[in-house]
């Protein structure tokens, strides 16, 4: 079993990995287009041959990058792959320099072990306006947001594209909690 990077060929592996995981929110959906657009963003994991896990590291800039679209093969699951497919991109974030990984999951103990620590969402701006802002979960995201090193201190993406300023996402948050919390 070996990490390597992505090629084109692989775009279509990649997809069929994804979207045993996109049905249910646990890996957000990518279309082939999109995966071929992206594909050098992508490390795989092959044994004898097959494409078994694939994921990603999009770059934000120096300040920061995300890990996203982590999938093993169902069949595949608790025999390593994850652990050598989250070292080797995590690698390639150390080669570039970059000073934080950040990412969002539901499954904060298996990233953990890698070093990475809960943090918020509007600690990564970038993430908020490249994703979070098109999520229909935006007000209701039961994902963790985690970060390994530096939490950034700027950020290169914009609100110009958006209506609801970050600031009152916290804000319909907490009237949302305070609803709940009345019943
Ligand atoms: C999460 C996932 C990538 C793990 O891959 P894997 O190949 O099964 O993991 P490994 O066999 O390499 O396990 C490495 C370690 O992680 C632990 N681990 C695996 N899945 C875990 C989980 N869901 N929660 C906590 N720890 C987990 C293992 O026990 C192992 O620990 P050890 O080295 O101390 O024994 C895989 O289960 C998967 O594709 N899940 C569905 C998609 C997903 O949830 N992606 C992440 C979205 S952010």
């Amino acid at each position: 079993m070996h990490t390597r990077n992505a090629k084109l060929p692989d775009a279509q592996h990649i997809h069929t990995l994804i979207k045993n995981y996109s049905h249910d929110g646990t890996l957000l959906p990518r279309s082939l287009p999109e995966l071929y657009e992206n594909v050098r963003d992508f490390v795989v994991v092959e044994d004898e041959g097959k494409i078994i896990g694939c994921g990603a590291l999009h770059m934000y800039g120096p300040h920061l990058t995300e890990v996203r679209s982590i999938a093993v093969s169902p069949a595949y699951k608790g025999k390593g792959a994850g652990r050598i497919l989250i070292d080797a991109l995590l690698a390639q974030a150390e080669e570039h320099d970059v000073k934080c990984v950040c990412l969002f999951t539901r499954i904060p103990d298996f990233f953990a072990l890698f070093g990475f620590r809960a943090a918020t969402r509007e600690d990564m701006p970038d993430k908020i306006y490249k994703d979070c802002v098109n999520c229909p979960r935006l007000h209701a995201c039961d994902e963790v947001a985690m970060v390994r090193g530096e939490l950034p201190k700027m950020a290169v993406l914009g609100a110009s594209n958006i209506q609801l300023p970050i600031i009152d996402v916290k804000m319909i948050e907490k009237q949302m909690y305070r609803k709940t919390a009345r019943g």
